[in-house]
């Protein structure tokens, strides 16, 4: 069953033009106007007791939505690279929800064979996990490749999340994925060509948004294998957030832009509202302040089957996952 699109032809209109102006959608402007119209929050407790999996969550978005779910009486799991930066997110998360039940996990979603121990270990303990928000990004600022061999932004955006989820695939049936994408993914299309980014002058904005363009043909791709275990999955974009990510990896940007930025808990709401919401969501969709979107502007050309094809076979034959049917 599909979420209907909330709101009424003139607000549907309205929120179009905002998302095509950018400035009006992407900042604090967007969900100051968009909330009097947009779907119910998720009721009060509606996660009460229910596991849910946040990478990436030390700061940023991935904090202020592990904040979120945890307000809806998930037990939240968060990720991240360094012991001491999760210790210091668990007490954030503490002191904004003093009731909450905070696990961390040391674990870089960029190692592939890490992120598959991880999963094991964590499905070994938690059987049942409703969510799992793909949170965790990184915008290099040279080419680099992981010890694995892999550029670190397919790792950590496509590679990585690809094995977490299978690895949790058992662990999420019935429940809900959804990855963190950016509408910089508006500006690449699908390149099957050189996934690795080894070709041509390498730029960490186009490696970034060239893999946040993978990850929106990621999540049909996931929904249609995953369908079959009633996972549902959903990409999102949160907008512009003022985040140590944004300030650190485009400072220029993040100056201009300084006083529209959305809070964090602006830009994680239409995450936590995907992975809590009681509403029944399509799966395989983009959402951006909790209403569908598309997925390509013009000029920018939509992939073609044979493109996505090859993509996932790809990701699957890099991956090891899921195994090949013999
Ligand atoms: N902020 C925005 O305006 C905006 C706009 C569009 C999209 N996004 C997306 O939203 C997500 C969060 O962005 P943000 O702005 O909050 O970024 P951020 O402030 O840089 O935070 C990134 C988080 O990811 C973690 N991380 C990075 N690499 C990791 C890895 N290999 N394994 C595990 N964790 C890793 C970092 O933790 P450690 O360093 O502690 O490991 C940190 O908690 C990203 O996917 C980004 O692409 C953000």
């Amino acid at each position: 069953m599909v979420t209907s699109q909330p709101g009424s032809g003139v607000t549907a209109a309205l929120d179009w033009v905002m998302d095509k102006s950018l400035v009006l959608g992407y900042t604090k402007v967007g969900p100051a106007l968009r909330r009097r119209w947009w779907p119910a929050d998720p009721a009060p407790g509606a996660l009460a007791g229910r596991h849910v999996l946040v990478t990436g969550a030390t700061g940023g978005l991935g904090l202020a939505t592990a904040a979120g779910l945890a307000r809806l009486g998930a037990v939240v799991h968060v990720t991240g690279r360094d012991a001491g930066r999760l210790e210091r997110a668990r007490a954030t998360l503490l002191s904004d929800q003093p009731d909450a039940s905070v696990e961390t996990h040391v674990s870089d979603v960029s190692d592939l064979a890490g992120t598959a121990e991880f999963a094991r270990d964590l499905a070994s303990r938690v059987p049942r996990l409703h969510a799992l928000v793909h949170n965790a990004g990184v915008m290099p600022p040279k080419r680099t490749t992981t010890d694995e061999g892999h550029e670190l932004a397919l790792a950590t955006h496509v590679l990585g999340p690809h094995v977490l989820t299978f690895g949790l695939r058992e662990s999420l049936a019935g429940g809900r994925v959804v990855l963190v994408t950016s509408g910089g993914a508006y500006a690449q299309r699908l390149d099957v060509d050189d996934p690795e980014f080894t070709q041509g002058t390498y730029s960490g904005t186009a490696a970034y948004a060239r893999t946040k363009r993978m990850q929106l043909v990621l999540a049909p791709l996931w929904a249609r294998e995953l369908g079959g275990d009633a996972v549902t999955v959903a990409s999102m974009h949160p907008g512009w957030a003022d985040t140590p990510g944004v300030t650190e990896s485009l400072p220029g940007f993040a100056k201009v832009t300084g006083p529209l930025l959305r809070d964090a808990e602006q830009g994680a709401d239409t995450a936590v509202w995907l992975a809590a919401t009681g509403d029944p969501i399509d799966s395989g969709r983009f959402w951006h302040d909790r209403r569908q979107r598309a997925t390509h502007y013009a000029p920018v050309r939509v992939e073609t089957p044979g493109e996505v094809e090859r993509f996932w076979a790809f990701v699957c034959e890099t991956t090891g996952v899921p195994a090949p049917v013999r």
